[in-house]
């Protein structure tokens, strides 16, 4: 990837630096937008219809047009990647409201402000996958709209900076005693040999790799479940991991400074191979 990335901004395409938005747009004054981080591995976009499927149903749920359909965001993904070629990378994409005068109630005719970039992917530190990760549990103080993947991440930023302050790399979340999902992931946990993890509600995102975690257990005969977790059964878990687009699926060692496990546990040994075989299969089509 060269050093300056090229974005698209509103149908234009402009080195980072020069991409600009006016300070009245929703997404600047309100976090009025939604937003979408898909992972590249080689050319090809991990998951790309379940991915605009979800930007579809957020912008649904935020009663905002469309812009664009699947077609064309899948045209304007494949330009940005073509205009910034390099390995494995991520696309971030927003869409706001747009710019208007500051009122709560929408505008009556929304210009959306359509964003598109490229960040380099890194995959996870194998050090951190060999000895796991920290996690604290802290109570869910978010909304009741969590399925919605919104910009508007202060209850996560506030989340996710207590765990790093309590030398953690994520808050795994907790609503009326039952467990969500993680600042910016999804749990899962292993008991007596059997996955399980929360099912879709309003009080999480539905996250693509949780998906693909399922699907990939499910299709090798590993037992799972999509059931609640209450704190209680995540405290007394075998092993814990969250899922993200970004992290994979990373195994949790140590929950509010205790061990769990003794490590990296055998059923995320099981998965964890079972999803890298998954990624190498997208690359070397993409390379085909
Ligand atoms: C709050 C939250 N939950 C779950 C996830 C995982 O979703 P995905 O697997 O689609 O990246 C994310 C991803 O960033 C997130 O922010």
């Amino acid at each position: 990837m060269s050093a300056e990335p090229t974005v698209h901004l509103n149908g234009e395409w402009l080195p980072l630096s020069q991409a600009r938005v006016p300070v009245l747009d929703r997404g600047f004054i309100f976090g009025d937008g939604v937003y979408e981080v898909i992972p590249v591995y080689g050319r090809r976009p991990f998951r790309l219809p379940q991915h605009l499927a979800r930007l579809a149903r957020s912008l649904e749920a935020i009663r905002l047009e469309p812009p664009l359909d699947a077609p064309g965001w899948t045209a304007l993904i494949d330009e940005l990647l073509a205009r910034n070629p390099g390995g494995d990378r991520s696309v971030y994409l927003q869409v706001t409201r747009g710019p208007a005068s500051r009122d709560h109630a929408f505008p009556r005719a929304p210009a959306p402000t359509v964003f598109a970039m490229v960040s380099p992917l890194n995959p996870p530190d194998p050090a951190l996958l060999e000895e796991g990760a920290a996690a604290v549990v802290l109570e869910d103080i978010r909304w009741s709209r969590c399925d919605i993947k919104s910009v508007n991440l202060l209850a996560n930023i506030l989340l996710r900076q207590q765990a790093v302050e309590r030398g953690a790399l994520e808050a795994i979340l907790v609503r009326d005693g039952q467990v969500t999902e993680g600042a910016a992931s999804n749990v899962f946990i292993v008991r007596d040999g059997e996955i399980r993890t929360p099912p879709t509600s309003r009080f999480m995102l539905p996250g693509i790799t949780r998906d693909l975690v399922l699907e990939l257990a499910r299709a090798h005969g590993l037992p799972c479940r999509e059931a609640p977790v209450s704190e209680a059964e995540l405290r007394g878990a075998d092993e814990i991991w969250i899922t993200s687009s970004t992290r994979e699926v990373l195994p949790v060692t140590r929950l509010d400074g205790r061990p769990v496990g003794g490590g990296p546990g055998p059923v995320w040994r099981r998965i964890m191979p079972l999803y890298q075989e998954y990624k190498r299969n997208l690359r070397e089509a993409a390379e085909a």
